[in-house]
This record gives C-alpha cells, sequence and structure tokens, in this order.
C-alpha cells in the first residue's frame, strides 16, 4: 500500500502540498467540539459514496421510480443498508453541521477576518436543506409527491416572481414527471458540485487563517 502511494506521489504530487497543513500543530484549546466539522464531512463523505451506490439502480422515471426503490430495498444485495446509511447521513450531517454552526457561533469565529467562511458556510447549509428537499421526492410516492406539491407551492407565493420560480421548480405547473427528472438532477449533480465547491472554499479558508481555541 506504501509503495503504491509512493509510486503515486512520484507522479502527482500529492504528499507534499498536504503535509504541511495534515502535520500541522494545533493551537492550544481546541476540544471535542473542534470535531464537528470533521463529523460533518465524514457524514458527507458516506452520504456522496452510498448516494453514488443507490444511483446505479434508481431510475428517474414516473413509471418506474418507485419500482426501482422497492427493487433497492428487497432485491437489490445489501440494499436496504445502502439506503437507510444515504438517510442516516443525511439526518447526521444536518445534525452535526448545526452542532457545528452553534460550536463557531459560541466561539466568536464568525467575526472578521472569518466572515467570509461564515458566509461560505450558510450557503453550505442552504445546499444540505435544497438537497434534504429534492431527494424527498426521488422514492415517488403518496408522500413525497404531496410534500412536494405543498412545498413548492409554496414558492408562488413569493410577491411578483413567485409563480415564475414554482414554474422552473416544477418544470411545469404542476408536480410530475418533469418535476421527477428535475429534481433528481438538482440532487445528483447540481446540489453535489456546489457543495463540493462551497467545501474547496471553506477548508481553504480554515487553511489560510487557521483555527483559535477556546472554548
Ligand atoms: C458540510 C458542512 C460543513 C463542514 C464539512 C464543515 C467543516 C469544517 C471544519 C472541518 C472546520 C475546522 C474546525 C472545526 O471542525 O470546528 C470548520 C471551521 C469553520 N466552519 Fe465549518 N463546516 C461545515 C458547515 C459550516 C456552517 C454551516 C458554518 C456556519 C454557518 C460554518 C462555519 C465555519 C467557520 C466560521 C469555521 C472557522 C472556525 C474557527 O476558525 O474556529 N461551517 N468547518
Amino acid at each position: 500500500m506504501g509503495k503504491a502511494f509512493d509510486w503515486l506521489d512520484e507522479k502527482f504530487h500529492i504528499r507534499a502540498p498536504h503535509k504541511r497543513f495534515l502535520q500541522r500543530r494545533l493551537p492550544a484549546g481546541l476540544s471535542y467540539f473542534y470535531c464537528l466539522g470533521g463529523a460533518a464531512f465524514t457524514s458527507y463523505l458516506i452520504l456522496f459514496i452510498s448516494g453514488a451506490l443507490l444511483s446505479l439502480y434508481y431510475v428517474p422515471s414516473e413509471t418506474e421510480a418507485y419500482e426501482s426503490i422497492l427493487k433497492i430495498q428487497r432485491e437489490v444485495h445489501l440494499g436496504w443498508l445502502i439506503r437507510g446509511m444515504h438517510k442516516w447521513s443525511a439526518t447526521l450531517l444536518i445534525v452535526f453541521m448545526l452542532c457545528h454552526m452553534l460550536r463557531v457561533f459560541i466561539s466568536r469565529a464568525y467575526k472578521a477576518p472569518k466572515e467570509l467562511n461564515w458566509i461560505v458556510g450558510c450557503l453550505t447549509l442552504v445546499m444540505v436543506f435544497a438537497s434534504g428537499f429534492t431527494g424527498y421526492l426521488l422514492p415517488w410516492d403518496q408522500k413525497s409527491y404531496w410534500a412536494t406539491t405543498v412545498g413548492t407551492s409554496m414558492a408562488a407565493t413569493i410577491p411578483v416572481a413567485g409563480r415564475h420560480l414554482m414554474y422552473f421548480i416544477r418544470g411545469g405547473m404542476d408536480v410530475g414527471g418533469a418535476t421527477l427528472i428535475r429534481f433528481y438532477s438538482f440532487h445528483v449533480l447540481w446540489l453535489p458540485v456546489t457543495m463540493a465547491a462551497l467545501l474547496w472554499a471553506h477548508f481553504h479558508m480554515i487553511k489560510r487563517q487557521g483555527i483559535k481555541g477556546g472554548l
């Protein structure tokens, strides 16, 4: 394993740029509360891997989505486990993110010069909630259909642009096959890519600005 990594490192130079970051000395005064961001990131990785596995069997079509979920749950080897991991890692991600946000707030790490990282964190939170909302429709059962109908109709109450926004989110006037495809695209492509970019910015700023202990 070590030799294989050495061989890769020789080609890509992965070790040197990360060595200083991963092996740096941490400041005094850090506690387990400072692991909450890392716990959120671990949940995000599990979410990503389990989602990638689910996408091998899930079919985003009006006529087949529900059946494909039943197949994952009942026929696919360990499908029920992967689906459960996806659901639970999503729940844990939200719990860890909110706790992490509370730690940052209590230790006043949202203040300058880290204000932009706080804003990036807030945007990540919005992306996570949007991922939860779009993912909820994918089982394509009665509960998800009506939850999406109610949720998207709220957009229409926004003055002036509301109805256009609802039309854009649904991909038409009503929740239907077009909405399912749109939500699937947001759920597996647009939102994860945006989140990956936001997390990259988040970690880059932590690397540049460092963490100050004291909670
Ligand atoms: C998927 C979501 C997130 C991940 C994976 C993540 C990850 C991390 C990690 C690993 C750190 C290093 C220190 C620590 O763990 O406490 C950190 C710091 C920080 N995070 Fe997050 N974070 C997320 C969401 C958020 C949110 C929602 C906010 C605020 C709205 C936020 C604001 C900050 C700030 C301001 C810092 C710097 C704190 C300091 O220097 O003490 N993060 N984040």
